[in-house]
């Protein structure tokens, strides 16, 4: 599947790699959005890096590396999860940050052990529940921590 941004960028999830993880950890939102993520795509690349848990992804627009994403599997939930979300400030409202977890959905569908996607988001992050209530991912009645847990039903 091929998803593009509104400037009509080709948006693709790239593995880590020794090219692009300089620029991923560089990822940055705007200042009043470190209220909901982390400050930089670093902390989110160290996560995966340390656990075994989270799978860090570039998010490229083109040739530009825009964002950071990744994905987990809850053995004991038995639900793919998203998370640690970021599209580079500068980048932000082009669309890219609805290709890009688009792709992902369709990634994790492909997966034969995919059963429901899941996600948070603080409930105050309007730019992100409407992103992802538009995309199908209904709320749970379920917290974690401060943010609203959503689920995307696939079969
Ligand atoms: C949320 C985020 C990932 C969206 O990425 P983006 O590339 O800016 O989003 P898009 O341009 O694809 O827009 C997606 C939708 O969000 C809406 N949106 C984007 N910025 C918005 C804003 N400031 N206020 C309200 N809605 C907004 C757009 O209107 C769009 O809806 P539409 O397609 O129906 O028009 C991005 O804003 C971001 O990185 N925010 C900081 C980190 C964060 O909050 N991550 C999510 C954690 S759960």
């Amino acid at each position: 599947m091929h998803f593009t941004d509104r400037q009509g960028r080709t948006v693709v999830l790239d593995e880590i790699t020794d090219e692009n993880w300089r620029a991923v950890a560089d990822v940055a939102p705007a200042d009043d959005q470190r209220r909901f993520v982390a400050a930089l795509g670093a902390r989110y690349l160290l996560l995966s890096m340390r656990g075994g848990l989270w799978n860090s992804l570039a998010v490229r627009a083109g040739e530009v590396v825009v964002g950071h994403v990744m994905w987990a599997y809850d053995e004991e939930g038995g639900a793919h999860w998203i998370g640690g979300m970021i599209i580079d400030a500068a980048e932000q409202g082009r669309g890219v940050g609805r290709a890009a977890i688009s792709a992902l959905i369709a990634r994790l569908t492909a997966l034969p052990s995919c059963r429901e996607i899941r996600l948070s988001y603080h409930p105050r992050n309007t730019p992100a529940a409407h992103l992802y209530t538009t995309l199908g991912f209904a709320p749970t009645g379920d917290a974690e921590d401060e943010e609203l847990v959503a689920a995307l039903p696939l079969r």
